[in-house]
């Protein structure tokens, strides 16, 4: 007989199970499911876990352990041993050791690589805090129900999500996962590249450069400027310009409040009022944006260093 359906390899393998179940005395997974059948337990026959002709795929027994005085509970016993291994509630077994059961298979794919140390596991978070393996859909994986999953724990990330200013999250076109990796990373923050700026390139190569005129913060870290969650302040902003600017630089104009070199430049370009006083007044329109339209760095040839830079396109 040739199967070719897998639904046909899984009826199979059921009817096996089932099988020994009505044949003889059952034994190991088959014996749990005397019990724990599909009335008890959601249906996982489509997930990833399902009963299978693969023999990779783990059993009852390969994650919950054999639990003898569980499934066939001793005479001289009132109440029913739990099984070897628990996952939930008050008897589940420390994170470490639920992780483990987990990475006894899946320890081998490099996006898990890291995990041992990471954040996560430190905090005492299991692989299945996040995953649920009885059932056919583990919210986690979806792109459009991660969000929910990880919110249950990082509130603040939701609230920032929702400012107006954000990744598309809660649109469902962008999820955590394409910038983080919840299972560890050599960057910061669990980011999914080894830094944060490799991660943004990801998707917003333009930015990379190099450029002949790289301006520093850029070159090191987005997030000193961006939240990449989301903000009040469009694009994505932490603080609004100027003042933004002026964590790091000195105001050259707006009447000439510390003045720095290029001041002339400055007043070439804008022209001066009667008063004598630059007609700029930074807390306006789009503040030194007016201007330095190229904060991310700039390749205009005209720029000399010391001298006017991120200035045109
Ligand atoms: C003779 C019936 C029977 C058999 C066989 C049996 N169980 Fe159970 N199992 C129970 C009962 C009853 C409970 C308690 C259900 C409850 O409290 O809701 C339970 C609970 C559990 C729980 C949940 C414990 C918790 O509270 O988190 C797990 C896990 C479990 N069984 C796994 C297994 C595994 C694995 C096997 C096979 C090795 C197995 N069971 C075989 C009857 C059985
Ligand atoms: C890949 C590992 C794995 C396999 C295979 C597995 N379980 Fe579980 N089981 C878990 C985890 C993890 C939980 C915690 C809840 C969840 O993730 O859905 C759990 C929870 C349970 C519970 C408690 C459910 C509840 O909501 O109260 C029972 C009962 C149970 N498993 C029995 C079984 C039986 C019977 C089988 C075989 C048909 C089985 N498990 C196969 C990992 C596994
Ligand atoms: C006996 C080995 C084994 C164990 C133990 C095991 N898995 Fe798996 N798991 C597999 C196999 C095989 C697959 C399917 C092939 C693949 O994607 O690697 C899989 C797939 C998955 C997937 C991908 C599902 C999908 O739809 O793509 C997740 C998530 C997962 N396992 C999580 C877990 C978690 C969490 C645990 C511990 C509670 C666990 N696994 C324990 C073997 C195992
Ligand atoms: C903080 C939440 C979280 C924890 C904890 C977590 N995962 Fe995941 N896992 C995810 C997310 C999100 C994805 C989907 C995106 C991705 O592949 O990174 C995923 C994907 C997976 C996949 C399938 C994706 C693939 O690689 O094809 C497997 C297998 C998996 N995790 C296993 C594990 C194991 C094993 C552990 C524990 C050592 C674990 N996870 C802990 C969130 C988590
Ligand atoms: C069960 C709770 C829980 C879930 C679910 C969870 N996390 Fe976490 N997460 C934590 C804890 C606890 C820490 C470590 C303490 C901290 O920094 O907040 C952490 C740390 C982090 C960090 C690193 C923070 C830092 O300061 O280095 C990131 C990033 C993160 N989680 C992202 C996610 C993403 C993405 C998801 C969903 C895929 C997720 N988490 C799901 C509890 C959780
Ligand atoms: C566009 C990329 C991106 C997306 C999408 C994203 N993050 Fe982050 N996240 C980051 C970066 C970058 C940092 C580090 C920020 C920093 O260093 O200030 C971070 C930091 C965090 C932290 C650590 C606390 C903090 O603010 O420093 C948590 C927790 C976190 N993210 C959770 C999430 C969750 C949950 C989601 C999905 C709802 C998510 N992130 C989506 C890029 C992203
Ligand atoms: C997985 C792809 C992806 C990654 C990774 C990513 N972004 Fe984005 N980014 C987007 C998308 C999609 C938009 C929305 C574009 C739109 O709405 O037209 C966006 C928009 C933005 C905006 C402009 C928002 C606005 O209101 O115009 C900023 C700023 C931004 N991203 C910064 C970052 C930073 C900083 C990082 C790294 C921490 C990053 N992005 C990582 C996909 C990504
Ligand atoms: C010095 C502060 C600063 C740093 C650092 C910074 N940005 Fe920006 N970014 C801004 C400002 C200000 C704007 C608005 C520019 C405008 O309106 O002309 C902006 C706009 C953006 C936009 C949307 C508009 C556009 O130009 O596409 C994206 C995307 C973006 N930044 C991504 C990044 C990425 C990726 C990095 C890291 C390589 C980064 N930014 C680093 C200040 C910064
Ligand atoms: C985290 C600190 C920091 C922030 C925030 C910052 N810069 Fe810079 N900026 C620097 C450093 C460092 C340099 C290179 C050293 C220098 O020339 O002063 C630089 C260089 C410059 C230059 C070129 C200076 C020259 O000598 O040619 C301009 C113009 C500039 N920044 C404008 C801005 C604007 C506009 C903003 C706000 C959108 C901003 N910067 C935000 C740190 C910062
Ligand atoms: C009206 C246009 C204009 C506005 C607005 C403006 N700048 Fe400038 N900026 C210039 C010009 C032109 C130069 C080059 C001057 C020169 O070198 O002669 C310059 C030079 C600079 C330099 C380099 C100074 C140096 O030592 O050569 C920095 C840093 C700078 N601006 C930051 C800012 C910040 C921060 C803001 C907002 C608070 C801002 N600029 C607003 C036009 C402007």
């Amino acid at each position: 007989m040739q199967i070719k359906s897998s639904i046909a390899i899984f009826s199979l393998c059921l009817f096996g199970l089932l099988g020994s179940a009505w044949s003889a005395t059952p034994t190991g997974a088959a014996l749990c499911v005397t019990c724990h059948d599909e009335e008890d337990l959601p249906d996982m026959s489509k997930s990833a876990h399902g009963f299978s002709a693969d023999k990779r795929v783990p059993d009852c027994i390969t994650c919950h352990g054999p639990s003898p005085t569980h499934a066939k509970k001793p005479a001289d016993v009132s109440e029913r041993p739990h099984p070897d291994r628990m996952f939930i509630r008050k008897f589940a077994l420390p994170a470490n050791e639920r992780s483990a059961v987990c990475l006894g298979c899946h320890n081998k794919d490099p996006k898990r690589a890291l995990w041992a140390g990471s954040q996560h596991d430190n905090a005492d978070i299991a692989c299945n805090s996040c995953h649920k393996i009885h059932g056919n859909r583990d919210k986690v994986l979806g792109k459009t129900t991660q969000p929910d999953v990880c919110y249950t724990c990082h509130k603040e990330q939701r609230a920032q999500m929702s400012r107006p200013s954000h990744h598309p999250v809660t649109e469902g076109k962008m999820t955590c996962s394409d910038c983080h990796n919840p299972h560890g990373s050599a960057g910061p923050k669990l980011v999914k590249r080894d830094s944060t700026n490799d991660t943004c390139f990801t998707c917003h190569a333009e930015k990379r450069g190099p450029f002949v005129h790289q301006h520093e913060p850029a070159v090191e870290d987005c997030s000193i400027c961006h939240n990449p969650h989301g903000s009040t302040i469009s694009p994505m902003l932490k603080t609004r310009p100027p003042i933004l600017c002026q964590q790091c630089h000195t105001p050259h104009v707006a009447g000439g409040v510390g003045a720095v070199g290029g001041q002339g430049g400055v007043a070439a370009l804008v022209g001066s009022t009667s008063a004598g006083k630059n007609v700029v007044n930074i807390w306006q329109g789009r503040s030194c944006l007016n201007c330095h339209t190229q904060v991310h760095g700039s390749n205009n040839p005209a720029a000399v260093s010391p001298g006017p830079q991120f200035l045109m396109r």
